[in-house]
């Protein structure tokens, strides 16, 4: 009796599933070719983004993995950084998706994070080069159009040096209006560790040891500084993220509840800095988590998740900081992707 009572709940489970499913996927078209972009997703909780299909217009420029994307919301451009064998590194597109050019640098080899910035007088585009090369294991920063302006670390050595300043695969930067420099290093080399240079590139302050506990890394992959003058670190090998004082460098929290079945990969703010963007790369989710009060780091709450497709694979994401637009680079589907906020209720415009 009991066995049959059991296998009943169970069908009665699975036909729930099944309906769940059907209401989640049933507008959704089936996977498309490898070729073909692939646009399905569905929006968990609050609704804040949709897809903007129309973004870009021709897909055939994404010719090698898709690892990162930099907005300059001034100038209205998107670059795009993708890794391959005879591939361009860089392409850039407009906001209305337009390809205009890609960068022919011979001095790129596998790029991984990306940055833009001082939009708004001095645009330059910086990229962390994960390559094993002569140019490789550096930050560098170009131009809009692609000439290489600076180099940091030391080019083609793998280390861990302060001075002269080393990394082993720098996953990503960020630079502050201020001029101050954020960077996360690395992608699963010697070093794990968060540092903070001065506009003249000298060591501010620096967490350097791998380990769980608190202000250590496992594979920092991704940084963004807020306007309360907070660090905050995908500490991706930890599965949490972790929360720093800009000025002093003092460890102030960490978030892990929200991150238990996967990492997070990325971490950037919306422009009215209420929510954070988190990509998780084997879940393929984006999420948008809520950011808190001045003061408070508390726990981690998502208020909205973009469930993108098996084997997406999101990698690192940049927001349009006028329009609050989405840009999210996709390793696995090799393409990158602009999710645009609802108008009503998404209260960024
Ligand atoms: C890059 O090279 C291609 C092919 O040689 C050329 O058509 C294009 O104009 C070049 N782009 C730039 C920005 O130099
Ligand atoms: C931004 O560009 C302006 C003009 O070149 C320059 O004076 C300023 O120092 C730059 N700011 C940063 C943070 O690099």
């Amino acid at each position: 009796m009991k066995r049959k009572g059991n296998s009943c709940l169970i069908a009665v489970a699975m036909g729930v599933v099944f309906l769940v499913m059907v209401v989640f996927y049933g507008t959704i078209s089936p996977q498309p070719s490898a070729a073909a972009p692939n646009t399905d997703y569905r929006l968990l909780g609050k609704p804040l983004y949709k897809l903007d299909i129309s973004w870009p217009k021709y897909t055939e420029h994404f010719t090698g993995e898709v690892f990162g994307v930099a907005v300059n919301q001034v100038a209205g451009l998107v670059y795009v950084a993708q890794r391959g064998e005879n591939v361009p590194k860089v392409l850039v597109f407009s906001m209305d998706g337009d390809f205009l050019q890609t960068w022919n640098t011979s001095t790129l080899e596998m790029p991984h994070g990306i940055f833009l910035s001082n939009a708004s007088s001095n645009p330059t585009v910086w990229i962390t080069d994960v390559g094993n090369g002569p140019f490789g294991h550096t930050i560098k920063q170009y131009s809009p159009s692609g000439k290489l302006l600076q180099v940091l670390g030391t080019a083609g050595e793998a280390g861990s040096s302060v001075s002269p300043l080393q990394f082993d695969q720098p996953a990503e930067i960020f630079v502050h209006s201020s001029g101050d420099i954020y960077i996360v290093d690395g992608d699963g080399g010697l070093n794990n560790r968060l540092i903070k240079l001065s506009k003249d590139l000298q060591v501010q302050w620096m967490h350097g040891e791998k380990g769980a506990g608190l202000g250590q890394f496992y594979i920092p992959h991704s940084v963004t500084v807020d306007s309360y003058q907070r660090v905050w670190v995908a500490d991706r090998g930890n599965k949490r993220i972790q929360v720093f004082n800009s000025l002093t460098g003092d460890w102030l929290g960490s978030w892990g509840s929200c991150f238990s079945e996967d990492a997070p990969y990325s971490v950037r703010l919306t422009p009215d800095q209420k929510y954070f963007v988190v990509v998780q790369l084997n879940t393929n989710q984006i999420s948008l988590l809520e950011a808190p009060p001045v003061g408070v780091i508390g726990q981690c709450r998502v208020a909205s998740v973009i469930q993108l497709a098996e084997d997406i694979k999101p990698h690192l994401v940049d927001l349009d900081l006028k329009t609050g637009a989405l840009y999210v680079a996709e390793i696995g589907a090799q393409q990158a992707q602009k999710f645009t906020p609802f108008t009503l209720g998404g209260g960024f415009l």
